[in-house]
């Protein structure tokens, strides 16, 4: 309280008297060349959250004298307002990059909720506390505000193309992700409120565009809901959207897309082609194996099959256990390898018969009838080494 005399009261933000609180909300605004624009929003925050606990985070690229703006206001506003200023090298990530950095801020300071929003006033201040309370309403994870909700409106866009290029955008998106996009009418937006406790920061960082569309891909689960609201005009400033930042966006929809597919089959896919191969070179050792033991010790074929098969087994579990399923797992060694020879040896009890039909019967080289019931084995191995032996 000295401290506080000693300096003088009128020097001191209204906010700052008090000991800092945890903010419920932090509310992101990423700025480039928003000098006019600032102060009108903040002032409009400030009367739209007044209930809540909140505090603005700018995340700023400026060329102009916004950083200026935003210092002034950092010092009179009545709620507490950040400037996050960035270097030339992090200006390189632009938009995305520059809400990353204000997630990571809001999360630092502890904040229950973040939300994102345009600095330029074409996403109505007043719609914050909305986004907040219905996400809370409807215990959402994740808030959008949508333009193509009832009640919603694009009449800010500021031409005919930028409507078909948002529009086309958003099919696209929603195509690419029906599931995913299901419950979200405006995947486009740059407008939205996020429960912190549910967001994965270091998934999004690194090449994150469209962070709403990053959120979403990434978070399957993610319970969304939605609110209308009606994108404004810009009334000062320029818009930063660039053709060049269409086609990283196609660019990103399309690696998103594909990592959606591999992050469910990828390791599927892998796994099943490193087994095939080393099955494949199994076969091929135990087609050896079998002829050794038939031309050169002269064994009757079933018995040398047998024989054969042993070896294989050996073979196979080496190269499977180092190789396909590589990394820690759950079983020990011992019951792995017992678990392996007991499965190939139980499928070995309904080889002999086939093998000794196809050879005996069907008139089968004995060599290719051991080959062909070694690839019907196949696949039952596959399945019961993947969902047991093997097991992660
Ligand atoms: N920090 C930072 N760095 N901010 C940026 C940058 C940048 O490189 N580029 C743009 N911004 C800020 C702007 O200052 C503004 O506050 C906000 O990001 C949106 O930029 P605009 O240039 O106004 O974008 P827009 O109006 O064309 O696009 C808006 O609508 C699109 C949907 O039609 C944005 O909300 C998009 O995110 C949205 O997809
Ligand atoms: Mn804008």
């Amino acid at each position: 309280v000295a401290s506080v005399s000693s300096i003088g009261r009128s020097e001191i933000p209204p906010h700052q008297l008090h000991v800092p609180t945890v903010p419920d909300v932090c509310v992101i605004v990423p700025t480039r060349n928003e000098s006019a624009n600032v102060a009108p929003l903040v002032d409009r925050l400030s009367s739209g959250l007044a209930h809540l606990t909140a505090q603005v985070v700018f995340v700023d690229d400026s060329a102009d004298d916004t950083p200026e703006q935003i210092r002034q206001i950092v010092a009179t506003a009545t709620m507490p307002v950040r400037l996050i200023r960035r270097g030339p090298g992090e200006r390189a990530g632009g938009l995305g990059s520059a809400v990353a950095a204000g997630l990571a801020a809001a999360v630092e300071a502890g904040a229950t909720w973040a939300v994102v929003m345009d600095g330029d006033l074409q996403h109505p201040p007043e719609v914050v506390a909305d986004l907040v309370r219905a996400g809370v309403a409807a215990d959402a994870e994740l808030v959008v505000a949508s333009r193509y909700l009832d009640g919603g409106s694009t009449v800010g866009l500021a031409d005919a193309a930028r409507v078909a290029v948002s529009a086309g955008a958003t099919r696209l998106t929603r195509l690419a992700f029906p599931r995913r996009m299901s419950a979200c009418t405006d995947p486009m937006s740059g407008f939205f409120a996020v429960r912190l406790a549910s967001l994965d920061l270091d998934r999004l960082q690194p090449r994150g565009f469209k962070v709403l569309l990053e959120i979403i891909a990434r978070s399957p689960r993610m319970r969304i809901a939605e609110v209308p609201f009606t994108f404004g005009s810009r009334t000062s400033g320029q818009s930063k959207a660039t053709w060049r930042e269409g086609v990283l966006f196609a660019r990103r929809l399309m690696s998103l897309r594909v990592a959606g597919c591999l992050g469910r089959y990828g390791g599927k896919v892998a796994a099943l082609s490193g087994f095939a191969a080393v099955g494949a070179t199994g076969i091929a050792v135990n087609t050896i194996a079998l002829w050794a033991v038939v031309t050169i010790v002269g064994a009757p074929l079933l018995l040398a099959a047998v024989t054969a098969t042993q070896l294989s087994t050996a073979w196979n579990f080496v190269l499977t256990d180092t190789l396909v399923f590589r990394g820690p797992k759950s079983r020990p060694f011992w019951l792995r390898l017992g678990g392996f020879a007991l499965i190939n040896n139980a499928v070995l009890l309904l080889r002999l018969p086939l093998l000794s039909w196809l050879s005996f019967h069907a008139g089968l080289h004995y060599l290719t009838a051991n080959a062909v019931t070694l690839l019907a084995a196949f696949a039952v191995r596959y399945l019961i080494s993947d969902l047991f032996l093997f097991a992660t």
